[in-house]
């Protein structure tokens, strides 16, 4: 049996991810059995539903064991196959995990196509499950109608990005919540938002009053605590919030509080989001998002890093909240 390059866990992270939690290796990979696929890895997805897969768990789904590679979302390329229904040569989006090469069922892989001019890399992102999260965020549960403030946090992220062109394009006012002045940069001269205050500056909620001065008619969490308690103070009467992101509590921080007299005063309706019950509007949202993609309403945010190897400190950087766009490593083994 030959060996391929990847990541596994070295041991589980305590806190915010550090890049020596998980180690560069070889592992072993065989050739196809019935009904399976060897798939070559082109592009890796970082996303931090990860965090949760390192420990404790994600949803229903156990923790990864120590030793075990990583896993994870990724394009690549079908290099051999036993399955009638996937031929060789085919793109696929696929669960490898954090590997080169991996041989997986074929029923699991996706073949996929993107529309001329859009790099494959956007069926992780705006085309992918951060792109559908957004979007049906929207549909269900902001429902943002023209003139509407919607105000969404780590603006700049694989949801985000995509969530404020959505809110535009429904003629509603997008405002960013980011970490940085430079990721406030980004939000305004990039992705189309009307404007964005820094989560960090001393007067954000003075400054996300000025920008939204008639209140907040929908919010989509993805960030922290401090985040959300400061934003629920500011809702109209009315609004729709959708609890998307928990960062902090994913890096074994406090659980996540609501105020809930800031949510009666507002006689706002709060919705949970788990983007997998949502499957049913995949082909709206990639309708909806290919056209946005394809008008340049909606710019492809990305933050790639070069080689496999980098897996490791990419991710500590996303979890930490340092990645500018959706965290895309390129395998190039
Ligand atoms: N519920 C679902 O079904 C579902 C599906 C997909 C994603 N999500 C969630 O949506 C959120 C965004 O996902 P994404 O893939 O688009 O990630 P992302 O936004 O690209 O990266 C995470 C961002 O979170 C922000 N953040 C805010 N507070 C933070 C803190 N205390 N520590 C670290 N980062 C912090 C940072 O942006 P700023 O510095 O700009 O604030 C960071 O860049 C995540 O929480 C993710 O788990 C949920």
């Amino acid at each position: 049996m030959s060996t391929t390059p990847a990541v596994t866990l070295a041991r589980r992270p305590a806190g915010t991810p550090r890049p020596d939690d998980f180690a560069v290796t070889d592992v072993p990979v065989g050739q196809p059995g019935p009904d399976e696929v060897l798939v070559a890895v082109s592009e890796l997805s970082l996303d931090p539903y990860l965090r949760s897969v390192l420990g404790p768990g994600h949803l229903d789904e156990p923790a990864v064991p120590i030793g075990g590679v990583v896993p994870g979302r990724a394009i690549g390329r079908v290099m051999a196959s036993r399955s009638a229904s996937v031929t060789a040569g085919t793109w696929v989006l696929a669960e490898t995990g954090w590997r080169a090469r991996a041989v997986v069922p074929a029923t699991s892989v996706r073949p996929f196509t993107v529309p001329d001019g859009v790099p494959p890399s956007a069926v992780l992102g705006a085309l992918g499950m951060p792109g559908l999260t957004a979007y049906a965020a929207l549909e269900r549960h902001l429902v943002p109608r023209p003139g509407d403030t919607v105000v969404v946090s780590a603006a700049t992220g694989g949801v985000g990005s995509v969530a404020g062109a959505l809110v535009a394009a429904a003629g509603a006012r997008p405002v960013a919540i980011v970490g940085t002045s430079e990721k406030a940069k980004d939000a305004v001269d990039v992705l189309g938002y009307r404007a964005a205050v820094v989560r960090t500056a001393p007067d954000w909620e003075a400054q996300l009053a000025e920008a939204c001065p008639d209140g907040i008619d929908g919010y989509l969490h993805l960030a922290d605590q401090p985040t959300l308690t400061g934003v629920v103070k500011q809702l109209a009467v009315g609004a729709r919030v959708s609890l998307c992101g928990l960062m902090d509590q994913y890096n074994d921080g406090p659980r996540t509080v609501l105020d809930a007299g800031a949510v009666m005063t507002a006689r706002a309706v709060v919705h949970g989001m788990v983007v997998y019950d949502h499957g049913d509007l995949a082909s709206e949202h990639a309708a909806k998002v290919g056209e946005l993609l394809a008008s340049g309403d909606l710019v492809l945010h990305e933050e790639r890093h070069a080689g496999l190897h980098r897996a490791p400190e990419a991710f500590a950087r996303l979890m930490s909240g340092a990645n500018r766009g959706k965290v895309v490593v390129e395998v190039t083994t």
